[in-house]
C-alpha cells in the first residue's frame, strides 16, 4: 500500500506544476481511454487534442478540453497547434490493410515524426510514443520495421524525456485474463500516466509489456 500512497503523492506534486498536455490522434481506441483518465485524474491544467477531425465531447467532464483540427499533409501550416505543451502523447496510427503499405508509412512514420518535430520546436519536454511489441527498424515485417524506424527518428529529436511504450496486442479482456503477450488498453494508459508523474533523469525510457504491467500495478499493488 506504501506504493499507492507514493503514487498519490507524485500525482499531487505533478498537479501542482500546472502542466499542459496534447494528445495526438485522440479519436483512437487508446487515446479515448487516455483522455478520460487524464481528466478523471486531473493531472494537467490544459488538455489539447490534435487530430484530423473534431470530436463530439458533450459531457460536462470534457468542457475544458481544447481541440485543434489539423491537415496532416500540411502540418507546417499548423505549427501553432503544437506550441506550449509540456507533455505529449502520440497514439496516431493506421493499419496496412486499411491504408495500404504507402498510407501506413505515411501515417505511422511521416505524420508521427513531423508532429514530434513540431512538438519539440513548440517546447514539449516529455514525448510519449505508443509503439509496439517487437518494433525493430531492421525487421522484415513492415509494421515492426516502421515502428522501429519512427522510434529511432523521434529519438534524434532529443526531447528532455522520451518514453516509448511497446505493448503487445491490446486486449479489451479483463486484466486478470491477459498474459505477458497482451496488455489491456486501460493498463497501458494507467502505466503511461503513472510513468509521466514520476520525475526521471533518463532521457529515454523503453517500456515493454512487463514494465507496463509493473507501472500500472503502482496504483493497485493487488492487481495480478
Ligand atoms: N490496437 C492494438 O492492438 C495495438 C497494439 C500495439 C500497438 N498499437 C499501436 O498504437 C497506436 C494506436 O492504436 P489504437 O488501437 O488506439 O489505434 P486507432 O484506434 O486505430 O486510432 C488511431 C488514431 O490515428 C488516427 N489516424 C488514422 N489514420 C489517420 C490519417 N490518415 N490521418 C490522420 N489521423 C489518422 C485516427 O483518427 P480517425 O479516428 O480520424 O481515423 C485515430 O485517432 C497505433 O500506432 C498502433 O499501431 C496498437
Amino acid at each position: 500500500m506504501a506504493e499507492t500512497e507514493a503514487l498519490l503523492k507524485l500525482q499531487e506534486e505533478f498537479r501542482m506544476q500546472n502542466k499542459s498536455v496534447f494528445i495526438l490522434g485522440a479519436s483512437g481506441e487508446t487515446n479515448r481511454v487516455l483522455l478520460k483518465e487524464i481528466l478523471e485524474q486531473g493531472l494537467f491544467s490544459k488538455v489539447t487534442l490534435i487530430g484530423r477531425r473534431k470530436l463530439t465531447l458533450d459531457e460536462e467532464a470534457y468542457k475544458n478540453v481544447n481541440q485543434e483540427v489539423v491537415d496532416f499533409e500540411k502540418l507546417d501550416d499548423y505549427a501553432s497547434a503544437f506550441q506550449g505543451h509540456d507533455v505529449g502523447f502520440c497514439c496516431l496510427g493506421t493499419a496496412r490493410k486499411k491504408a495500404g503499405a504507402e498510407g501506413f508509412v505515411r501515417v505511422d512514420c511521416d505524420y508521427v515524426l513531423k508532429s514530434a518535430e513540431l512538438a519539440k520546436s513548440g517546447g514539449c519536454k516529455h514525448f510519449n510514443l505508443f509503439s509496439s511489441k517487437g518494433a525493430d527498424k531492421s525487421s522484415n515485417f513492415l509494421y515492426l520495421q516502421v515502428k522501429g524506424e519512427v522510434e529511432a527518428r523521434v529519438e534524434e529529436l532529443k526531447f528532455d524525456r522520451y518514453s516509448i511504450f511497446r505493448p503487445g496486442f491490446f486486449s479489451s479482456l479483463p486484466e486478470s485474463w491477459t498474459s505477458g503477450h497482451s496488455v489491456p488498453v486501460i493498463t497501458v494508459v494507467r502505466a503511461m500516466l503513472n510513468n509521466a508523474v514520476r520525475p526521471s533523469d533518463a532521457k529515454k525510457e523503453l517500456l515493454d509489456n512487463k514494465a507496463i504491467h509493473d507501472l500500472r500495478r503502482a496504483d493497485d499493488p493487488l492487481k495480478p
